[in-house]
């Protein structure tokens, strides 16, 4: 006879082939009771089924708060928390007190591992909506038309521990998990397309050269040490990525406005078992921007949490962060290149101009997570997590990170079990004859968690094609076994990407490998660095020597490149022939949303309340924030009388000038002499932020030493519709770039070159 084997409920069958005719039917019957069955027309209409789960999502099933009395974790009701048993009032303390043992214990294992890189993050639930754009090339379900699933994303930086600042200079993490109907499947991205290196065996040798040296451990959350740039010089494939990682790409504004890429390059499947390759990519509605790099350093320490802040106070204000993803397809050919671009080198990227990047779906995220710990800090993505319908790749990077993610997290989240950690569960019916382990949650039935089995009646049944099993693509591997690489340019998409930037992002990039190089205490490992960059650009190179008062030594010259290194630079190849992508470029003449904006109405006792009443409703209704800022918190009064009074916000000593995106001065205000009031002004000045002020409020702006017709700043006798109109739209401009000097190294190289 056979046996109840486990929640699917198989029990009493006699065969493993009935069984299979039962279960598909029980399945059909649930199919039609949710209405799965619907076509892809009526799967738009199904959104309360399908959404459900959003809003109902994976909540812990272990007791944990229904008692309304404090207890012990056995249940025990306690009386008093405050003291512990001890033998008279000033002790000592009983062993005996069980209460105190308990509750010290549990203290004591409070905390798990940091992930090994990636440490800090912010997360947000969400939804995400396929538009059906890509049910030709892909049969997974969550990429049909009108379906919606839940999601929960991950935004993290690379290098710093858990406790890092948000906004130091590094590569952020951009780690999605789409709950779909099909299983669990994770889009393990970043805010940058290419990698630093092409072979997933490196990848320990690069974290442990950017981490903290190991003598010291410092610096925290960065790679402006000498470690990391002797690694880097003598690895000929990470120009690309180095310069993605010293452009503003790399200090983003905000989580809402950096761009998600998957890297690698991935198969999807269609229904036919027809295949083509795709790029991911996440484009947000807010557009890209970037800090200026003074300004991320003194959010460093003056709001370390600055973009899990912004990414909290928007969801939590109802501007919830829009992206639509998308894909750049390419055949599925034998080689696997698209326009001479190696697409298994994660060091390439493909032009958005060869290949447009087609819309696949909106993400939405719209739901802070309940508690950190359980949710942003427990969950665990893995690039191996796909469903059917999306398939991997050879590219060697990747197959390491298909090792790596699982391996990690066993240790991480202490035993093979975190699948069933609410964060990580799928929403999709599970039966994975897992059986025991650390921290094991299901009460499992049934004797038979092995296939094949009779006693069990067969169960769980193996899918068919045509039951959503996973097939992977029969590709044909083949080759000699080998440790060698393929043909690699390392420097010409470098090159293409320093051609696609403004002059304006050009600079920065040159300040920020001044800024890096000038830290590492080697001067070998910085002459190495400016003879590689002096192969991605000349003028790049001689720029940055000329801050670091050193000299460039091209290749041709002798200046050494693969000193050290273990192995060659490989012949030229897979990097194409575009020489400029200006969709690579930041910096884009357009207007974005205002949502979540924040600007500062700069105020004081006696100024035009009124006024501020009016600048605040305006910005509001635009989407964004407004803080009116004074000397000091409680309100501020109004005129002269002062019978009216306004709240403030913030005050000189909990706001600063660096949290925001632009600058208002009210009349009537009277800071115009005070020494805080004009080092605010003249760091939002020169930050490129927007600046406006009415009445009086430019008598702050002279004592700065700003011109009132100054780019980017508006200046009014009383604030009107069209005043506001415009301060809006500056802010949607992001930032008044023509406020900048040309760039002193620019200039010198000029006149030098004029000179010869
Ligand atoms: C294209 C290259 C890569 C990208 C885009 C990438 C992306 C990410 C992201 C976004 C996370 C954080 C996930 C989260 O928020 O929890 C992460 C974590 C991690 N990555 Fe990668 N990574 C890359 C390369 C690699 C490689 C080559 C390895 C190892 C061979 C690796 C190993 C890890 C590990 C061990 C973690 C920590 C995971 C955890 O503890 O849950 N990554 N990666």
């Amino acid at each position: 006879m056979a046996e109840k084997n486990n929640g699917t409920g198989a029990s009493g069958r006699s065969s493993a082939e009935g069984a299979l005719t039962g279960n598909a039917s029980k399945r059909a019957k649930a199919k039609a009771a949710t209405g799965d069955g619907a076509t892809t027309a009526q799967l738009g209409s199904n959104v309360a089924r399908v959404t459900k789960p959003v809003l109902t999502p994976r909540t812990s099933k272990v007791a944990a708060q229904d008692s309304e009395f404090l207890t012990t974790a056995q249940g025990v009701r306690l009386q008093h928390t405050d003291d512990s048993l001890k033998a008279g009032v000033r002790g000592s303390t009983l062993l005996e007190d069980f209460h105190l043992r308990e509750k010290i214990t549990h203290f004591d294992h409070e905390r798990i591992p940091e992930r090994v890189v990636h440490a800090r993050g912010a997360g947000a639930h969400g939804v995400f909506e396929a538009y059906g754009t890509a049910a030709n090339a892909t049969c997974a379900q969550f990429l049909q038309s009108g379906v919606r699933t839940p999601v929960f994303t991950r935004f993290s930086t690379v290098a710093g521990s858990r406790g890092s600042a948000d906004t130091v200079r590094d590569v952020r993490g951009f780690a999605v998990k789409f709950y779909t109907d099909e299983g669990v499947f994770d889009l393990v991205g970043n805010n940058m397309p290419v990698f630093f290196i092409r072979d997933g065996i490196k990848f320990p040798d690069l974290i442990h050269a950017a981490k903290p040296e190991p003598d010291l451990e410092i610096p925290q959350a960065q790679t402006a040490h000498t470690t990391f740039w002797d690694f880097v010089s003598l690895i000929p494939e990470s120009p690309h990525m180095l310069m993605w990682t010293m452009s503003d790409r790399a200090i983003p504004r905000s989580y809402r406005m950096m761009e998600g890429f998957g890297v690698h390059t991935f198969r999807l499947v269609a229904a036919d078992g027809r295949t083509s390759l795709v790029k991911f990519h996440w484009k947000p509605v807010l557009g890209v921007h970037g800090l200026v790099w003074e300004e991320a350093q003194m959010l460093a320490g003056m709001d370390p949490d600055f973009h899990r802040r912004d990414l909290a106070n928007a969801i939590a204000g109802g501007v919830f962060p829009e992206w639509e993803l998308g894909v750049q397809v390419f055949p599925d050919t034998e080689d696997q290149f698209f326009e001479g671009i190696d697409l298994l080198d994660s060091t390439k990227l493909v032009p958005e101009e060869l290949a447009p990047v087609q819309p696949l779906g909106r993400m939405t995220l719209n739901r802070n997570p309940t508690n950190y710990f359980a949710e942003t800090e427990q969950v665990a993505f893995h690039s191996g997590h796909v469903v059917r319908g999306i398939d991997v790749t050879d590219d060697p990077l990747m197959q390491a990170r298909l090792f790596s993610y699982l391996d990690t997290q066993l240790t991480r989240l202490g035993g093979p079990n975190f699948a069933q950690i609410p964060i990580n569960r799928s929403v999709a019916p599970v039966n994975d004859n897992h059986r025991d382990g650390s921290m094991q949650q299901a009460v499992h039935q049934g004797r038979t968690p092995y296939l094949p089995n009779s006693v069990g009646g067969g169960c769980p049944f193996l899918a068919g094609v045509d039951e959503g099993g996973y097939v992977h693509v029969p590709k044909t591997v083949e080759g000699a076994k080998t440790r060698q690489r393929s043909g690699d340019d390392p420097y010409f998409q470098a090159t293409m990407f320093w051609r696609s930037m403004t002059e304006v992002e050009q600079d920065h990039i040159v300040d920020a490998f001044t800024f890096e190089l000038g830290h590492v205490e080697v001067q070998g490992v910085v002459d190495r660095m400016l003879t590689r960059l002096d192969a991605v650009a000349s003028e790049l190179a001689r720029r940055v020597a000329m801050g670091l008062g050193a000299a460039v030594v091209p290749a041709a010259e002798g200046g050494l490149l693969t000193d050290g290194s273990g192995f060659a630079q490989g012949e030229d190849g897979g990097a194409g022939s575009a020489t400029e992508s200006p969709a690579l470029s930041m910096n884009v003449a357009q207007t974005f949303p205002v949502d979540g904006r924040v600007v500062q109405v700069l105020a004081d006792d006696g100024a035009d309340l009124a006024g501020i009443r009016l600048v605040r409703e305006s910005l509001m209704s635009a989407g964004a924030v407004a803080h009116v800022v004074a000397t000091h918190k409680g309100s501020i009064t109004g005129g002269r009388r002062g019978a009216d009074r306004l709240v403030v916000d913030r005050s000189f000593h909990t706001a600063s000038p660096v949290e925001v995106d632009a600058l208002v001065i009210a009349h009537g205000s009277g800071l115009a002499m005070s020494p805080a009031a004009i080092t605010w002004v003249q760091t939002v000045y020169r930050h490129c932020k927007p600046i406006a002020a009415w009445g009086d409020g430019v008598e702050l702006l002279a004592a700065a030493g700003i011109a009132v017709d100054a780019p980017g700043v508006t200046v009014v006798d009383k604030p009107s519709k069209r005043f506001l109109q415009t301060l809006v739209v500056a802010i949607g401009g992001h930032r008044v770039w023509e406020r900048l000097d040309p760039h002193p190294t620019r200039v010198t190289l000029a006149a030098s070159e004029a000179r010869s």
